[in-house]
């Protein structure tokens, strides 16, 4: 065996106020799984926008401080939609574990969005396994591909 032995995987989190309880409970199911946990904000339950929140833990994913991220807000749409402004960020708003395990294997997602007014927080930390556990399916890059080409196209636009 060498020397060096592999880091654990850093989850970034964020959150608005609507999902801040969520991501609490969230990331203490991942510290408790042996994952290295960093908040991103929001850090209290006043009403807050979540587009810096969700800007903020996805720019540490493309630069690599995070290995991927966990965006929380009352529906996740909000973090999702905003994520996916981030070039380099495939991030799956999900409500369900099927759907969880599908984002990672087939899309690759390095981000999630979850719903805190909508998930309880059994559900959420199932469709979290899921999604951290799921190997990505090498055949499907070629798709992943084409969406940074798009990415990309946009860009020169
Ligand atoms: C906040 O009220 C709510 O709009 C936000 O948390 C999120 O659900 C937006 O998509």
């Amino acid at each position: 065996m060498s020397g060096s032995r592999s880091r654990a995987k850093r989850i970034g989190f964020a959150s608005d106020h609507a999902g801040l309880r969520l991501k609490a409970a969230l990331m203490e199911h991942a510290a408790g799984r042996g994952l290295e946990t960093v908040d991103y904000g929001a850090y209290c339950e006043d009403k807050v926008d979540y587009n810096g929140f969700a800007e903020r833990a996805s720019r540490a994913v493309v630069s690599g401080e995070a290995d991927a991220a966990v965006l929380i807000c009352g529906t996740g749409l909000g973090m999702s939609i905003t994520a996916n402004k981030i070039r380099g960020v495939r991030c799956a708003a999900v409500g369900d574990p099927y759907t969880a395990r599908m984002a990672k294997s087939h899309n690759n997602a390095n981000a999630l969005a979850l719903g805190g007014r909508v998930l309880g927080v059994g559900l959420a930390k199932m469709i979290m396994d899921e999604w951290l556990d799921a190997p990505f399916e090498e055949r499907h890059q070629a798709r992943l591909d084409q969406i940074a080409e798009l990415e990309a196209r946009e860009r020169r636009s």
